[in-house]
């Protein structure tokens, strides 16, 4: 297989949008893209960071199993500050502790319960990323977690291995939330990826990776005013909260669990040196075969797990080269899309331990079939809206049956950068444009970055759980467009059932003041009263 870096040729097209498109596209961007996102030029760290710090490992998060047999986890959303150049405190905010969470276990099959309390001064939510489950234990924008109250979602793991992870969804307030370092892993382990030859010690050959860029004021607080059509752009960046972060490799082999969790921007991983990794897994699992490349692009939301070779005593960085955003060249210049970036020294040690050849054979993956579709949804991101609509807490968008495949085609009709992130289910990745999708888009995805101009089919099947009033989300995932209203709403029924009203009565334009609060009971519309 080819190498993806050079599959790849950075694309600079500025002419792929039909024609009767352009003049939705020339209002929508006269509407929304603020003049003053200019974004931040070029920026080129590689050569000008000290590692000094070893990389953070965020601790497993402790459990205990109830007596109705639950893994039962507690998190604690609250404030504090961060050292993350000694000296210098930053506010931040994390889960049980200062910066991010513990990282979250638990085997498929198993039934889990966490209790999510708020130490912050307002309310949030916890989101599953990547997570199959019923709909209230999802922790969208409707199921805000007031502060001082606690929610407490129960659900049955029920899906392959994967690298999933947990952030605030609140509306509107989820860029602020994930900024200040509201987010952690969720780790899925099961029985088919337990028997392969993989690393998997976690923290020691089996490493999370959590990409996020920063930029810092003069007194070391956050600051999120350089911005691009995407975002924030940060000038720094935090990898699991560290600053300039190296990994001591004790193992031939590493396996490095790649999360961008960083608000609005692109990455293209690899390694310093060009050398080849194996990417063994994507958003929701395991692919059926490894697939060497020397780059992956990442845009906010995705995970990539990779193997990483390293001989004894060498160095060699994770770095980001520019991603390919599929714009225009003075597009990807404000969007970030110029930057290479130093992301992680990893230095090897005199000795390697083995684990053996790593499997190259992965999971089985059933691909799901067009002819098996009940239903075919078309969704056209434009402005800050989804099929021209932006987010409304009150209304339900789409209404899918339990159990149905489904085709969603989703195109990003401006010649800026979009994402496109589905709650609750996996999807397949059935054409990009006219081809067949590339080997990083062949197994589980939740989250997609879509180029403009270029058409994305994705099969899907969803999960049995129902509920015609509490709905789940898709939406960009740049958080920015995420809080302008770039998202909406779908529930999932049972066959022959209507969509009803969401549990929240307020509109998401509107001052929130009548939520439900953690898991009590819900607040109907009064407009709509059932
Ligand atoms: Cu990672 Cu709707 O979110
Ligand atoms: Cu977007």
């Amino acid at each position: 297989m080819l190498p993806s870096r050079f599959v790849r040729p950075r694309r600079r097209v500025a002419t792929l949008i039909s024609g009767g498109l352009i003049g939705a596209v020339v209002l929508a961007v006269g509407l929304t893209a603020c003049s003053t996102d200019t974004g931040a030029g070029v920026i080129d760290t590689v050569g000008t960071i000290d590692f000094v710090n070893p990389l953070a490992i965020p601790p497993l998060a402790e459990s205990t199993v109830n007596a109705d047999g639950e893994r039962v986890f507690d998190l604690t959303a609250e404030s504090g500050t961060t050292e993350f150049t000694s000296g210098v405190d930053t506010d931040t905010w994390g889960y049980n502790g200062s910066y991010l969470g513990p990282t979250l276990v638990a085997a498929r099959g198993e039934d889990v319960r966490i209790n999510v309390a708020n130490d912050l001064r307002e309310a949030t939510t916890v989101h599953w990323h990547g997570m199959s489950l019923p709909a209230e234990m999802d922790g969208g924008p409707h199921q805000m977690v007031e502060p001082g109250a606690t929610w407490s979602p129960n659900f049955t793991i029920d899906q392959p291995a994967a690298t999933l992870w947990y952030h605030p969804h609140p509306d509107g307030k989820t860029e602020h939330q994930v900024e200040m370092g509201l987010a952690g892993l969720f780790l899925v382990q099961d029985d088919e990826e337990a028997a392969l030859t993989l690393p998997r010690t976690y923290g020691v050959d089996d490493i999370p990776v959590v990409v996020q860029d920063r930029r810092f004021d003069d007194d070391g607080q956050f600051v999120t005013d350089v911005r691009g059509y995407i975002g924030p752009i940060g000038d720094q960046l935090l990898v699991n909260g560290t600053l300039a972060p190296y990994l001591d490799v004790t193992s031939e082999v590493v396996r490095l669990r790649l999360v961008n969790g960083s608000t609005s921007r692109m990455y293209d991983f690899g390694l310093s040196d060009g050398r080849s990794f194996d990417l063994i897994a994507t958003d929701g699992g395991l692919l059926a075969e490894a697939a060497p490349m020397d780059g992956i692009r990442l845009s906010p939301g995705e995970r990539a797990e990779i193997l990483v070779q390293v001989t004894p005593g060498e160095t060699v960085n994770l770095q980001s080269t520019p991603p390919d955003l599929g714009t225009s060249a003075s597009a990807a210049t404000r969007n970030a899309g110029d930057d290479t970036l130093d992301v992680l020294e990893l230095r090897a040690a005199a000795t390697l331990s083995s684990i053996g050849a790593p499997s190259t054979t992965l999971a089985a993956m059933e691909p799901l079939r067009k002819a098996d579709a009940s239903a075919d949804r078309s969704f056209t991101l434009n402005g800050y809206t989804i099929n021209n609509k932006l987010m409304d807490m009150t209304r339900i968008d789409e209404t899918v049956e339990a159990g149905a495949t489904e085709v969603w085609t989703v195109d990003n009709a401006m010649p800026l950068p979009h994402n496109f992130h589905v709650h609750a289910v996996q999807f397949q990745v059935l054409r990009v444009g006219t081809e067949p999708p590339p080997a990083e888009l062949s197994g589980w995805k939740d989250t997609i970055y879509l180029e403009p101009g270029v058409r994305y089919e994705l099969i899907m099947q969803f999960a049995e759980y129902t509920d015609p009033d509490f709905p789940y989300m898709f939406h960009c995932h740049m958080l920015a467009h995420e809080d302008a209203g770039m998202m909406g709403q779908f529930v999932v029924v049972k066959p022959g059932e209507q969509a009803g009203t969401p549990p929240t009565a307020h509109d998401a334009r509107v001052p929130q003041s009548n939520l439900a609060v953690g898991s009590g009971p819900r607040v109907l519309s009064p407009a709509h009263g059932h």
